[in-house]
């Protein structure tokens, strides 16, 4: 999940790669580096741990000129973040390569190379390919043809970009199973792993698909699949404006993402209703005959995404009354499953380029799986191009690590796979309508429980000094209350558990103290006076509570439980409405710890990696 970019031009490249890799850093953020080939053909490279504007600060004092260069910023996975493990990585200053993926065969291959004499400057699997590049370039003399020969050596997953020399107005690029674009300009050409690096110079991408490999020349483009036939691809306009990705008047993206959320969650909506009924064209032009022989639904997905699917669950069986099963992506791909007969497969992702999630949908396919939808946010991203259905949940640019934004809008998606599944399933039409009108005032809603945040950001300074917390929910809530902890861990670096509130006498209680606050949701539904009894269990244990309750729901303040009101909400939208909150809380606790808000460490904002 690096970042890679690069350009051909007839101007110094050095800005643009810059710029690119400013967008891309939410990949990976360890370190980065920047290669281009001087005027006098030689290499110029400049590398540098930690984010991006280091290397730029380094660039500003010592400028790279060149007309074509390549660039990367790491998110280390082989050797650990340093300058030396910086990509690109060079071999014997004739070939450069900048890598996104893994390459599992590593060790053979650097035995090998070290038996024909290449000597090894890093601990990344990377310079493996740059001295494979270099082997077969010593026989052919010719880049894209030791491109090719290159990739059959190499096992596991790549983007790559790759430059001599000696040939210095040309890129080679190859893509398996990591994502990579081609951008299109006038008398200059680019690449990179998304159209966000690139908007700022282009609108116009070429998607290469899984074994492509390209020459990049400045006038000119020629793409070849994976049997080396030279093909041609669509080329796509990217509606992806270069401002979209701007932080405007916020102070972190995640805050302007959590404010988003009711345009966004509008956006969402926009076309796919009409009047008080969904239009389930929304999800493709065959959707309606797929869905009339769906008989069961697996989710699978990662992370935010996973739990967003743990709420679909809840919602599929109780409204559509259809059986559901969701599994997080990693498991799903290894695990053997059993298929039912008519089984949709649903990968829900933000990014659309999870390995784990795109791994799971070939997978299912292999399984057997009838028929694959994608709820995705990123419109040219793998996953959609190779489902049956999508349904985009039109977020908008998604920049902070944790995720916000993505999670609602697919929250409110997977609300109208439930329609389009009960529909065939006896969902009356009056709930249906209702539903729909319940959808159509979430925006509002969400506007109103932001109205939260100047109380919650008191709340939160009595969390700063704290080390573990409790997230708790029952039903569709406890999906919520696991999102909860997850932005909290993730941002705040607090350990923070979550539990189906039923579930705390069978272990958890045991942790409760007044150093543990506990942290629950309580719409005002059937499971209230359920949750209730288990925040009583909290509370005679001395735990500090806090609770974000309906203000129908009765949960009376006392002296270790601060409540929260949160205005009446239907139940079939409160898991949106109650996720709100809990995005702010940890927003804020991390703000109060001083951590890095919008990239957290260790992570990385699109996990293209096993
Ligand atoms: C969310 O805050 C996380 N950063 C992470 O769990 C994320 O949701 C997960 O990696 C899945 O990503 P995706 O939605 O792009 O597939």
């Amino acid at each position: 999940m690096c970042g890679i970019v690069g350009a051909v031009a007839q101007r110094d490249v050095a800005p643009i790669l810059l710029e690119g890799l400013k967008r891309l850093e939410y990949r990976g953020y360890d370190s980065a580096g920047m290669l281009v080939v001087t005027p006098e053909h030689k290499f110029s490279r400049k590398r540098a741990m930690g984010k991006v504007a280091v290397l730029g600060d380094a660039l500003s004092s010592d400028p790279l000129p060149g007309h074509t260069g390549i660039a990367h910023t790491r998110w280390a996975t082989h050797g650990r973040p340093s300058e030396g493990n910086a990509h690109p990585h060079v071999c014997n200053e004739t070939i450069a390569v900048v890598h996104n993926g893994i390459i599992e065969n590593h060790d053979a291959l650097r035995a090998q190379q070290k038996e024909l004499g290449y000597r090894f400057t890093s601990e990344t699997d990377t310079e493996v390919i740059a001295h494979q590049l270099h082997h077969h370039y010593s026989q052919s003399h010719d880049l894209l043809a030791a491109v090719q020969a290159a990739v059959g050596d190499l096992d596991g997953a790549y983007a790559l970009g790759v430059v001599t020399n000696s040939d210095p107005e040309r890129i080679i690029v190859a893509r398996r199973g990591s994502p990579l674009v081609i951008g299109l300009g006038v008398g200059e050409n680019f690449i990179a792993s998304d159209v966000a690096a690139l908007v700022p110079v282009t609108q116009q991408f070429i998607f290469l698909e899984d074994g492509d490999i390209a020459e990049i020349k400045r006038d000119a483009i020629t793409i070849y699949d994976h049997e080396g036939h030279e093909v041609t691809r669509p080329v796509r306009q990217s509606e992806l404006t270069a401002d979209a990705v701007e932080r405007g008047q916020y102070r972190h993206y995640m805050l302007k993402e959590i404010f988003e959320q009711p345009r966004a969650v509008a956006d969402c909506l926009e076309g796919r209703i009409s009047g008080d009924k969904l239009l389930e064209a929304a999800f493709g032009h065959e959707a309606s005959e797929i869905f009339d022989q769906v008989q069961g639904v697996h989710i699978i997905a990662c992370g935010t995404s996973y739990h967003a699917g743990m709420v679909g669950r809840y919602w599929l069986e109780s409204i559509a009354g259809i059986p559901c099963s969701v599994e997080v992506a990693s498991e799903f791909r290894y695990r053997k499953p059993v298929v039912r007969n008519n089984s949709l497969i649903v990968t829900l992702s933000q990014s659309g380029e999870t390995a784990d999630t795109l791994a799971g949908l070939q997978e299912a396919k292999r399984l057997g799986f009838g028929h694959s939808l994608a709820i995705c946010n990123v419109p040219e991203s793998s996953l959609v191009r190779e489902s049956d259905l999508t349904l985009m949940t039109r977020a908008g640019p998604e920049i902070g690590v944790a995720s916000t934004k993505a999670f609602t809008t697919q929250l409110v998606s997977l609300l109208m796979l439930v329609i389009a599944l009960g529909r065939r399933n006896g969902l009356d039409p009056f709930v249906e309508a209702k539903m729909i009108q319940q959808l159509e005032h979430l925006p509002g809603k969400i506007d109103h429980v932001l109205q939260l945040d100047d109380r919650i950001r008191e709340i939160a300074e009595g969390f700063a000094d704290k080390h573990h917390t409790l997230f708790l929910g029952r039903g569709a809530q406890y999906p919520v209350a696991m999102e909860g902890a997850l932005k909290l861990k993730e941002i705040s670096y607090i350990h923070a558990e979550a539990y189906p509130a039923g579930e705390l006498k069978h272990g958890p209680l045991a942790l409760v103290d007044a150093e543990m606050p506990v942290i629950a949701v309580a719409p005002n539904n059937e499971l209230l006076e359920k949750l209730k009894s288990n925040l009583q269990e909290v509370s005679a244990r001395g735990g500090e509570l806090i609770v974000f309750a309906d203000e129908h729901a009765g949960v009376v303040e006392s002296e270790n439980m601060t409540v929260l009101p949160v205005a009446p909400t239907d139940d079939c939208i409160a898991p949106i409405i109650f996720t709100i909150p809990l995005q702010l809380l940890s927003y804020h606790v991390a703000v109060l710890k001083g951590t890095d808000v919008d990239q957290p460490r260790n992570l990385a904002k699109s996990v293209t990696v096993e």
